[in-house]
């Protein structure tokens, strides 16, 4: 009896080890995505190494099916270089979990968008948002809700910026779906120069924040 005692002790306390050897070595996909919905995801502006990750982004199928097509390293370079530029009014970021970049998110001034976008948008403070998650697999969980959701909070940390919008194609239900569940309302179908899509907004919502006081990784 004691032995027997003893010996599932021993299996116990391998199980255990076992577990937690686990847990340093392998990170897998639902612990990441566990995770976003505790953690904070955060947007580091792209750069110039970023883009050979972003052109095998832009090419799978999942990002494809509703992001401008962009087949190689220099169409990417062509339209996504003078974006990084500090004069640009859209402004590329790398979403990352921890260390994990998860995502493609832009914000743009509404106002300033040329070639028959928005042109009822006179308010220079409204922003604009797009993004994508670059993991297939990462899809229907809820990540793209939280990171929506956080850039929100990482634009409204601009005190100028009064709005910030979305145009998901009226077909992209999953889209629409993850825009209202990160806090933005319908405001109706409208006419895009893509194509038909659903106009959604969200008014500002600030969060007293200490970073952007302190003038780091400022939006
Ligand atoms: C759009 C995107 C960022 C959303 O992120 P996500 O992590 O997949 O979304 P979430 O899991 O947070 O939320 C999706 C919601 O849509 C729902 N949904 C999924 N497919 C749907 C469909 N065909 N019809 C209706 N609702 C759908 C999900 O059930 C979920 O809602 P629920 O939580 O109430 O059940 C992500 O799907 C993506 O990158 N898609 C490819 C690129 C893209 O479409 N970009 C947007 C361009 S505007």
């Amino acid at each position: 009896m004691l032995q027997q005692r003893s010996l599932s002790g021993l299996r116990g306390s391998l199980l255990v080890a076992l577990q937690a050897y686990r847990a340093t070595t392998h990170v897998d996909i639902s612990s990441t995505v566990a995770q976003a919905k505790y953690g904070k995801i955060t947007f580091q502006k792209l750069t110039a190494p970023d883009l050979s990750i972003l052109v095998e982004w832009l090419n799978r199928p999942h990002v494809a099916e509703w992001w401008d097509a962009c087949e190689s390293l220099e169409e990417v370079r062509e339209k996504y270089l003078p974006r990084m530029r500090d004069e640009s009014t859209v402004v590329p970021y790398l979403a990352y979990l921890d260390s994990t970049p998860i995502g493609y998110i832009q914000s743009y001034v509404a106002a300033a968008t040329s070639d028959g976008w928005w042109p009822n948008e006179h308010d220079p403070e409204v922003r604009g948002i797009d993004q994508f998650l670059a993991d297939e697999q990462h899809l229907g969980q809820g990540l793209g809700t939280q990171m929506v959701k956080d850039f929100v909070q990482f634009l409204f940390r601009d005190p100028k910026v009064t709005k910030i919008q979305a145009d998901p194609a009226l077909t992209n239900a999953r889209a629409i779906r993850c825009y209202e569940k990160a806090g933005f309302r319908r405001v109706g179908p409208i006419t895009t120069p893509d194509g038909p899509a659903m106009l959604m907004v969200i008014d500002c919502v600030r969060v007293p924040d200490e970073t952007y006081s302190q003038g780091a990784n400022r939006p």
